[in-house]
């Protein structure tokens, strides 16, 4: 079979009218920058990448240095390039606005620039997830409330993994197709067009450490699958829990399955863990692409009005069938359901 690379396929959706030139051009910057944050993935120890930068992020989180130098690897691609309005970042508190020097395009780029960060040392997948927003019309100097349109805006939506091999999952919403990295070559090839996600499965994904803190209706949900085929739902599930969403996200959209961040009492003031703006939009836009679901529990995450640039939220998202159940105890448990 002829292999098709990212740029032929971006060619392809600018001929069907389904991308314009400026977002064709966005993704393959962003594409190229995530071919140098996978190199420095790669280098592991080798490159002095491993281990704390010492500082932290906007979140009070403690900044690997592969979350700095991958937050600074992104902005620095997208500066120059004249697709972009402004930027924002998990690791910096305000939008990062173009330097003057550079044309300005119409789009907003908002991204977690390396995901799942507290698996670097140890050598397991982590990842890099974006989101494409348009920037509102009269606006050359975007600031934070200019991002903050609901996830059904997103012009496109993306995440690579860093993992056995580096892996792009991309969709403009007609559908999500997956490109792997060809080292010798340079460049994401073509691996699955129009992933689809099947309805129905038997694994699941959530850190159970934190079920004590749980609402009823995720005990009562997540407590059905695990009594397995002596239980109601009268069959065994698996488990997994990476703690990279990407990595998670990628099984599912590979082989079926959900994951699960809820809301829990310890989180509970924050909204949340996973942050709904360069996490859970994009990759509820990805899953439903697929053919899955992606809600808070209580509602489709796509549709929820951001209130804030780093703003929590609780994050199902995955097989559709699996999904709806979960949503649906905590409807009932609202009352907002029979
Ligand atoms: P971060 O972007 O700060 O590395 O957060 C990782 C996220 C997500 O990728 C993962 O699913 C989750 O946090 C893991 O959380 P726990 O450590 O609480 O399991």
């Amino acid at each position: 079979m002829k292999s098709i690379s990212l740029i032929q396929f971006l060619i392809e959706e600018r001929r069907a009218g389904r991308v314009n030139a400026e977002l064709s051009l966005l993704i393959e910057v962003v594409a190229r920058a995530c071919k140098r944050i996978a190199v420095a993935t790669n280098k592991g120890a080798l490159g002095g990448v491993l281990g704390e930068a010492g500082t932290g992020n906007i979140q009070g989180e403690a900044q690997k240095k592969l979350d700095v130098i991958s937050n600074e690897i992104l902005l620095e691609a997208n500066a120059w390039g004249g697709q972009l309005a402004a930027c924002a970042s998990e690791e910096m508190e305000d939008p990062q606005p173009i330097p003057d020097m550079y044309p300005k395009g119409n789009h907003l780029l908002l991204f977690d620039p390396l995901d799942g960060s507290s698996n670097i040392d140890v050598n397991i997948s982590v990842g890099t997830i974006f989101s494409v927003l348009r920037c509102p019309d009269g606006i050359s100097e975007p600031k934070a409330e200019h991002f903050l349109q609901p996830g059904t805006t997103q012009l496109a939506a993306g995440y690579v993994v860093y993992g056995p091999a580096t892996v792009l999952v991309l969709t403009f919403g007609h559908g999500t197709h997956e490109f792997t990295l060809d080292r010798e070559v340079g460049s994401f090839v073509l691996s699955r067009r129009d992933i689809r996600i099947p309805e129905e499965t038997g694994e699941f994904a959530i850190n159970v450490s934190n079920q004590r803190h749980w609402e009823p209706p995720m005990q009562r949900y997540i407590g059905e699958l695990l009594a397995g085929t002596d239980g109601p739902r009268g069959k065994d599930f698996n488990m997994r829990w990476v703690a990279s969403m990407v990595a998670d996200v990628h099984r599912i959209i590979t082989r079926g399955g959900t994951f699960f961040y809820p809301l829990d009492a310890k989180i509970k003031s924050k909204g949340g863990k996973l942050r709904l703006m360069y996490e859970a939009n994009p990759m509820a836009f990805i899953v439903e692409q697929a053919g899955g679901a992606a809600t808070t529990g209580r509602q489709r995450i796509l549709e929820v009005q951001p209130t804030g640039l780093h703003q929590r939220v609780p994050v199902f998202l995955g097989s559709k069938k699996e999904i709806e159940v979960a949503t649906h105890y905590h409807l009932v448990a609202d009352g907002a359901q029979g």
